[in-house]
C-alpha cells in the first residue's frame, strides 16, 4: 500500500525522503515522488515504476535542494500507474503539495464542486481533490485550511502536507491509516511506518485517528479535528536498522525464513514460565472467560490462514465451538457476535482496512476482542481489549513468513493456555503441549536443516503452471498458507484441497505429471491421506510428499518427500510449513521472479 514520507530541518530533505521511500518499497507501490521546498517555491519530482527511476532522475536527491519535504510509494487505486497519478499532488497554482495514502470515499461530488470553481486536474487521483480544496480553503492560516479540509473528507486518510508559503512546517493528518511521528534533534519525521525512521530516531509519537500534527524543525504540536490541543508520549521503539536490513541474504524473504528460530524464540520464551504458558497480555479474569461460549477469529491473507489453524488446536483442545472467517467477509456478514464472544484478531502489520473493520463491527455489538499483532503501537493494537504482540521484528518481503509462524505459535500457545484455565487439560498433556512449544525454535530449524535439498526439487517442479496441495485437518490448514507462498510469489496457479473433496471435482484436474503437494503430517488421519495419494499417482500425478520422520508407507508411494520433525500431533504446523516456504521462495527464483515484491502484491493493505 502507499508509503508516505516527509522531513523537516537542515539537511537537504530530498536524499533522506529517497532513503525513507526505499524503506518502505515492501508495502508494495507502483510510483514514487518527492517534493522538495526550495527558494524558488515546491520543487516536484516523480516517477512511474521502481524508486530507481525516481532516484536516477533526481540523482540522488542531488538536484533538489531545500530542507523540507514530502515523499510517497504510490500502490495505485485510483487511475494507472503513471507519472500524472503519482503523488505528490499539487494545487493548482503551485502553493500547495500533498501525498495521500488511503481512498476519499465522497471524491467525486468534491471533484465536481472544485471544477464548478474553476479547478482543473492532472491526475485521475482522489487525492488531487484534496490539495486544491486546502488551497480552496487557504486564506494565510494553514492550521484552519486544514481542519476545513479534513472535515469534508470521507473515507480514509494519512495526509502529508508542504505549503509553499510556511517554509520549515509541515502538516500531517490522519484518520483510518497508519502515520507515526519521528522525534529528532532540530529535526522532525513523519512515515506510514517505523521502518522508514528507526535509521534516523527511535523516539516517535504514534498518531491516532482524528488527530493532526503540525511539525517543525524545532516542534511538533499535536491537534484534534476542533483544533483543540492535545498532549501525546513519545515512544520509544526497540528495532535496530539491522533487523531492517537484508543482513548478507540474497532476498528479505530468505532471511525472514532463516530468522525464524529467532523470532519464535522471542514470541515464546517470555511467555513459558517454570513450565506455565504465561499470557500476562490477556486481561480476561476466570469469570469473563467461564462466559465465552464462542471463539470467532478473523483476518486476511496468511494471517487468516494462521487463524484457521488456531481454529483446528483451539476448538480441539478447548471444546468451544471456534470459526475463523475472512475479515473481508465478516465484516459484511451481519455477524452473530454478542458479550460472550470472544473475536481474536490476527495481523503482522496491525495495518490492514478490513480487518480492522471487521474488529470495530464486532466490538459494537459487544464481543471481546483479542488482538495478535506484530507491530507494535498499530491501530489494531490500539483498538483491542487485549493484544498479545508477536515480537518477530520488522518484517520486509511482502510474503509473510515469520510473521505467520510466529501468529501460529501464538494460536498454539493460546490453545494451550486457554484449554488450561477451563480446566480441559490433564497436567501430563499440558506440560507435553508446553514443551512441545517451547521447542519450536530448535524444531523449525530441523526443519530447514534436513530438507537442503528443496533448490533441487524446485528446478524440478518449477515448470509446472498448475499445481495442488492436498492435506487433511491441521495439514489442511498448512496447505492452504503453503499454495499461497507459491503464487504470490512465483506467479504458478496452485490450489489447496481439503484431501477428502477431491473427489468431488478437483480429481478430474488430475493428469499425467500434475504435481500434487501432499502435506500427510496429521497422523490420526494418515490412512486416508494414503488413499488419497494412491488416488491421484493412479491418475498420473507426480507426488511430493510432506511427512513426519519415519513414515515409511507414505515414502514409498511418492515420488519426492520433504521430512517433518516430529512433535505433538497438534502441533505439527510449524516445522511443516517452513520448507514450504523454502519450496515457494526457490520455485520463485527458478522462475526469475521479484520475490520480495511480488507484482500487484501489497505489504499492508490499508484500503478495503
Ligand atoms: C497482505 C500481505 C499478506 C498478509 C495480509 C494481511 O495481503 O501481502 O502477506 O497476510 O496482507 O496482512 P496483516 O498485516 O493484517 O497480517
Amino acid at each position: 500500500m502507499c508509503g508516505i514520507v516527509g522531513f523537516t530541518g537542515s539537511q537537504s530533505a530530498a536524499p533522506l525522503l529517497l532513503d525513507g521511500l526505499k524503506k518502505l518499497e515492501y508495502r508494495g507501490y507502483d510510483s514514487a515522488g518527492i517534493a522538495v521546498l526550495s527558494q524558488e517555491g515546491i520543487h516536484l519530482e516523480k516517477a512511474a515504476g521502481k524508486i530507481k527511476n525516481l532516484d536516477e532522475k533526481i540523482q540522488g536527491g542531488a538536484t533538489m535542494t531545500g530542507s523540507s519535504g514530502i515523499g510517497h510509494t504510490r500502490w495505485a487505486t485510483h487511475g494507472a500507474p503513471t507519472d500524472e497519478n503519482a503523488h505528490p499532488h499539487m494545487s493548482n497554482g503551485g502553493r500547495f503539495a500533498l501525498v495521500h495514502n488511503g481512498i476519499v470515499e465522497n471524491y467525486v461530488e468534491l471533484r465536481e464542486e472544485l471544477m464548478a470553481q474553476g479547478i482543473q486536474f492532472k491526475s485521475e487521483t482522489d487525492t488531487e481533490v484534496v490539495v486544491n480544496l486546502l488551497d480552496l480553503y487557504y486564506a494565510g492560516d494553514l492550521k484552519a485550511a486544514v481542519l476545513k479540509t479534513v472535515a469534508r473528507l470521507e473515507g480514509a486518510y494519512a495526509l502529508g502536507i508542504l505549503c509553499k508559503e510556511e517554509p520549515g512546517r509541515l502538516i500531517t493528518a490522519r484518520h483510518a491509516a497508519p502515520l507515526i511521528l519521528g522525534v529528532g534533534k532540530g529535526e522532525n519525521y513523519f512515515a506510514s511506518d517505523v521502518t522508514a525512521l528507526v535509521a534516523h530516531t527511535k523516539d516517535v509519537i504514534y498518531l491516532e485517528d482524528g488527530e493532526i500534527a503540525d511539525i517543525t524543525p524545532e516542534s511538533i504540536t499535536i491537534y484534534d479535528t476542533a483544533g483543540e490541543l492535545l498532549e501525546k508520549s513519545i515512544e520509544h521503539v526497540t528495532w535496530d536498522v539491522a533487523a531492517a536490513e537484508k543482513g548478507g541474504y540474497e532476498h528479505f524473504m530468505l532471511k525472514e525464513i532463516m530468522e525464524q528460530p529467532e523470532a519464535l524464540r522471542a514470541t515464546i520464551e517470555p511467555r513459558i514460565k517454570h513450565g506455565e504458558i504465561v499470557l500476562d497480555d490477556f486481561s480476561l479474569s476466570d469469570s469473563e472467560l467461564k462466559k465465552i461460549n464462542k471463539i470467532m477469529i478473523t483476518a486476511c491473507g496468511s494471517a487468516y490462514y494462521a487463524g484457521s489453524v488456531g481454529k483446528y488446536v483451539i476448538e480441539q483442545l478447548c471444546r468451544i465451538p471456534v470459526e475463523a472467517d475472512l475479515a473481508s467477509e465478516l465484516r459484511y456478514r451481519n455477524p452473530l457476535v454478542d458479550e460472550h464472544s470472544l473475536l481474536v484478531v490476527v495481523s503482522q502489520s496491525g495495518e490492514t482496512a478490513d480487518t480492522i473493520a471487521a474488529m470495530k463491527e464486532c466490538k459494537a455489538r459487544g464481543a471481546r476482542i483479542l488482538a495478535i499483532v506484530n507491530v507494535v503501537g498499530s491501530t489494531i493494537a490500539r483498538l483491542a481489549d487485549d493484544v498479545i504482540y508477536t515480537w518477530a521484528g520488522p518484517e520486509i518481503a511482502v510474503a509473510t513468513t515469520k510473521g505467520y509462524t510466529t501468529q501460529v505459535a501464538v494460536m498454539d500457545m493460546l490453545a494451550v493456555y486457554l484449554a488450561r484455565r477451563l480446566g480441559r487439560l490433564e497436567d501430563g498433556e499440558y506440560k507435553t503441549l508446553v514443551e512441545a512449544i517451547r521447542s519450536f525454535p530448535e524444531l523449525v530449524q530441523q526443519s530447514i536443516d534436513q530438507n537442503p535439498k528443496l533448490p533441487e526439487l524446485a528446478e524440478k517442479y518449477h515448470g509446472h503452471n498448475n499445481l495442488f496441495f492436498i492435506g487433511r485437518n491441521l495439514d489442511f490448514a498448512a496447505c492452504l498458507e503453503g499454495s499461497l507462498k507459491l503464487k504470490e510469489i512465483s506467479y504458478l496457479h496452485s490450489e489447496a484441497y481439503a484431501a477428502g473433496e477431491l473427489k468431488h471435482g478437483t480429481i478430474a484436474l488430475i493428469e499425467e505429471d500434475r504435481p500434487v503437494i501432499a502435506l500427510a503430517c496429521y497422523e490420526a488421519l494418515l490412512d486416508k491421506m494414503l488413499s488419497n495419494i494412491r488416488e491421484v499417482k493412479a491418475r498420473g500425478a507426480e507426488v511430493l510428499a510432506v511427512v513426519l520422520d519415519g513414515n515409511r508407507e507414505i515414502f514409498d508411494e511418492a515420488d519426492d518427500v520433504i521430512l517433518i520433525p516430529r512433535t505433538h500431533p497438534l502441533l505439527n504446523t510449524l516445522p511443516e510449513i517452513v520448507p514450504l516456504q523454502l519450496f515457494a521462495y526457490y520455485m520463485a527464483k527458478s522462475n526469475g521472479c521479484d520475490i520480495d515484491k511480488p507484482k500487484n502484491l501489497a505489504k499492508s493493505v490499508t484500503v478495503e
